[in-house]
């Protein structure tokens, strides 16, 4: 029996969250909620709880909404290093990040186990503080073929971005996307660039990308770049996927404190990746095609305050339920 390990996290994290079980429970999705992040630490001192990793290690996937507690930002012990921690245990290497709207149809493919966020960090005795970024060959081909296997399936081509004119990593990063191009994907073209002036290029051209091939830092700061062009933070979702395993389907957003509480948070995110979900994780091509398009509809018919509208969280997911024919009619 399918089951979906819910990580509803802080903030916003359980409004969004519940607007998705609705939808699990309208599939008729089994699922079952663990204790993640922020609310973790307050409860049991960490942010990854042995039951949660082991609910989540043994689930066809994990429907994570957010973490991050402003009064834990910056402690010895943090939400984030739950996610990280998550992430890793997994082996979620291949973070994909859509972005759609207005002749925009960009797929950012970002690394998500390696470079700054995993490697060597320390203080030193002469009081330096330093994060190290390291990548090794095979952990950059297996992203960069995750890549390139995206833009053959679609037609498409690879950007991939680096910033090689300065970092050592970014020089072992295009010879690997280089070569592996050249000798294994010569039918889908290729060309690089340099995160900076690509970071311009998403605000002033975003229709003329495709799929966005990089690293874990650079991607994770373009996906909130290419998110802001097509719609903003409330509508961007994501997947996390490995090899093998469960993988996490997770809003590209955090647990927006200033918001949270109110019941405002626009649910189109984490439901956009519970479609991710249904058609990554589950194989229901179909119900996710249907979710998608009726998360489209909600948000021309309730929108939430980020769109200008005055749907509350929940309102939003009535829209969405009555358009997946799952929910009494008005
Ligand atoms: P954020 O993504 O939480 O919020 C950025 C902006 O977008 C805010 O103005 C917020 O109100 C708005 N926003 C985000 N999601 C929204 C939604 N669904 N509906 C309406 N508006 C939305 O980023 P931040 O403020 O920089 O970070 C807050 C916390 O979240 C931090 O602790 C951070 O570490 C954490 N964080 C967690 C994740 C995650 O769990 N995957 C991702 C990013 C940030
Ligand atoms: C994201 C978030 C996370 C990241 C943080 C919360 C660890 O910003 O998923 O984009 O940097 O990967
Ligand atoms: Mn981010």
């Amino acid at each position: 029996m399918t089951r979906v390990a819910v990580l509803p996290g802080d903030g916003i994290g359980p409004e969004v969250a519940a607007e998705a079980v609705r939808v699990l429970d309208a599939l008729g999705i089994d699922h079952t909620e663990h204790v993640f992040g922020g609310a973790a630490i307050l409860a049991q001192g960490t942010p990854l709880p042995d039951e949660t990793l082991a609910a989540c290690r043994t689930a066809d996937a994990v429907l994570l909404a957010a973490v991050g507690l402003p009064e834990l930002e910056g402690a010895p012990v943090r939400p984030e290093q739950g996610l990280l921690g998550l992430r890793r245990e997994l082996g979620v290497y291949a973070n994909l990040r859509p972005a759609h709207g207005d002749g925009i149809d960009m797929i950012i493919v970002r690394e998500l186990t390696g470079g700054l966020y995993f490697g060597a960090r320390g203080t030193r005795d002469d009081g330096t503080w330093y994060d190290t970024c390291e990548y090794t060959r095979p952990e950059v081909e297996r992203i960069a073929r995750r890549g390139f296997e995206i833009a053959r399936g679609r037609r498409g081509r690879v950007t991939s971005v680096d910033k090689v004119n300065v970092l050592h990593t970014s020089r072992l990063w295009r010879d690997v996307v280089t070569e592996l191009g050249a000798t294994e994907y010569p039918d889908v073209p290729l060309d690089h660039a340099l995160v900076d002036s690509f970071a311009m290029t998403i605000v002033e051209a975003p229709q003329s990308i495709d799929v966005v091939l990089t690293e874990n830092t650079f991607g994770d700061i373009l996906s909130d770049v290419a998110a802001a062009v097509t719609g903003g933070l409330g509508l961007a979702a994501s997947a996390s996927l490995g090899d093998e395993g469960p993988g996490i389907f997770e809003p590209v957003h955090g647990s927006a404190p200033q918001i949270a509480g109110q019941g405002i948070a626009n649910p189109a995110a984490m439901l956009r990746s519970t479609a991710l979900l249904l058609r990554h994780a589950l194989g229901r091509d179909d119900d996710a095609a249907a979710l998608e398009q009726a998360v489209d509809l909600a948000l021309v018919e309730a929108p939430t305050p980020d769109r200008g509208g005055t749907a509350t969280t929940s309102e939003a997911g009535d829209a969405v339920l009555r358009a997946l024919g799952a929910a009494p009619t008005l």
